[in-house]
């Protein structure tokens, strides 16, 4: 599972299309005390967005990091790249209702936003649902499980 619990890590990233809002987040989640590792890019020159996707997918997958939020212009590229990392499951959301049930249907590990797409006001506030909302497990373990078996194919 992937509760996000007190003293664990989050690992984040983004390519320059999201630069501006990892800056964003960064700092409001330090604000709450969260503990954040930020695997770049650090300024606003042009990277590949597969580049860090792995690096923070990296992280989730060592157990140095429990949850992660990838930024690209979109969101879409960072959620094709990090779906495509075993035991990763990446949402890419553009609203609240999503970023919360991506957690609790879903067990997302990682949050996939669109720098270009929102501002950072409803960005926050689904990194806040994202981090804060636990799985709900029963009917969606079957479900979930089913899911990481397509890995396996
Ligand atoms: C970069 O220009 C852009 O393609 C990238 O940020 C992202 O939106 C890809 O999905």
């Amino acid at each position: 599972m992937a509760d996000f619990n007190k003293g664990d890590v989050l690992a984040i990233g983004s390519d320059h299309g999201g630069f501006e809002l990892k800056q964003s987040i960064i700092e409001h989640l330090k604000e709450q005390g969260v503990e954040v590792r930020d695997f770049g890019c650090y300024d606003s020159n042009s990277v590949d967005y597969p580049e860090i996707a792995l690096k923070v997918t990296g992280a989730i997958k060592s157990g140095e990091a429990k949850l992660g939020i990838l930024v690209c212009g979109t969101g879409i590229g960072m959620s094709i790249a990090a779906n495509k990392v075993k035991g990763i499951r990446a949402a890419a959301c553009s609203e609240t209702f999503s970023a919360k049930y991506t957690r609790l249907h879903n067990d997302s590990n990682v949050l996939c936003l669109g720098g270009r797409v929102i501002g950072p006001g409803v960005a926050l506030e689904m990194v806040d649902l994202f981090i804060n909302t636990k799985y709900e497990g029963g009917r969606h373990d079957r479900r979930v499980s089913a899911v990481m078996d397509i890995e396996n194919l």
